[in-house]
């Protein structure tokens, strides 16, 4: 069987088609990872690459081919058209990346959670079983949100430090993701993913200067700090939203689930392993 990723290029996806190279599950599949500009993917040895633009799917079938499982990122825009392709090709599961922010009552009516929304409903109406997983508070918004003031600085300015949120580990994420694609028994139903533990976004600072070996300061910011400050890259009312949404994890502590140990069969890693293997993008 052919397993694709959307995405590979990405965080998530390119360590799910290194962990199905690396053969972390049973044998006897191929990988096929996809970018929407496939000349530029490096995957590891022994997966094939294809050019897909999931929202533009002209062509789609090529990716598809022989596909029996395959890992969707929640792309914004509408998916319809591909999962149709998908279904006529045979394929016989999705895994979806999706977001705590298609059901939590501060998001799910909010931009990100619009977005999340629109993707489960593709899925959903394209008639094909899927499976959706909702990680937790993804480790690489550190690297996203610190690094360069980290970096530059050696002080990180947060609105809402005293938030709530529970890390999870990247490879965590893949890790069940590639369990659910070669494996039925987790199939068919939301996975709600979390690292081991609840922390304050300033108790994650904490770690990550442990980690480096020097303290990293935290200056609280103003709602309208944060706003003026946002990277080109988030559009304003993500970041409202998200922040909207932190303010209401001051003082409650994050869910904690023990989904990642069931499907994988060791716990969640913690943050600071994390930390540890990106150390170099906070120096
Ligand atoms: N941040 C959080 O705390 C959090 C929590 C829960 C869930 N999530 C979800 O996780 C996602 C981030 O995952 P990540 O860090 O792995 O993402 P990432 O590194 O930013 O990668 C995103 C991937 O999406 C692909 N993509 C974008 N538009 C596409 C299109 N039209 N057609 C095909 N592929 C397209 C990109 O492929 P190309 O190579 O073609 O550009 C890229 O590989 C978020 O967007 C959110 O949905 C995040």
């Amino acid at each position: 069987m052919t397993i694709l990723v959307t995405g590979a290029r990405g965080d998530i996806g390119g360590r799910l088609v290194s962990l199905l190279t690396e053969g972390l599950t049973e044998g006897g599949h191929r990988v096929r990872g996809s970018a929407r500009d496939a000349t530029t993917l490096r995957l590891p040895e022994g997966a094939e690459t294809a050019e897909l633009d999931l929202i533009d799917p002209h062509g789609a079938e090529h990716a598809l081919r022989d596909v029996e499982t395959m890992f969707l990122y929640p792309t914004r825009g509408d998916l319809g058209p591909f999962l149709r392709i998908a279904h006529g090709t045979g394929v016989r599961h999705v895994v979806l990346l999706s977001s705590p922010a298609a059901y939590d009552a501060g998001e799910y009516d909010r931009p990100i959670g619009l977005v999340h929304r629109e993707a489960e409903r593709a899925v959903e109406e394209s008639g094909l079983p899927y499976t959706v997983l909702y990680p937790s508070w993804l480790a690489s918004n550190a690297r996203r949100d610190w690094a360069g003031q980290i970096r530059s600085l050696g002080r990180v300015g947060i609105a809402h430090p005293d938030a709530w949120v529970n890390p999870i580990h990247i490879d965590d994420v893949a890790e069940v993701a590639a369990r659910l694609l070669t494996d039925d028994r987790h199939r068919g139903r939301m996975q709600v993913l979390t690292g081991p533990r609840s922390m304050r976004l300033r108790d994650v600072v904490t770690v990550l200067g442990d980690v480096l070996g020097r303290s990293v300061t935290v200056d609280e910011l103003t709602v309208e700090q944060a706003l003026e400050q946002r990277e080109p890259w988030m559009p304003e009312p993500f970041l409202r939203g998200l922040l909207e949404v932190t303010a209401m994890a001051v003082g409650v502590p994050a869910l904690v689930t023990n989904a990642v140990e069931r499907i994988t069969g060791h716990p969640a890693r913690e943050f600071a392993e994390w930390a540890q293997s990106h150390r170099a993008d906070f120096q």
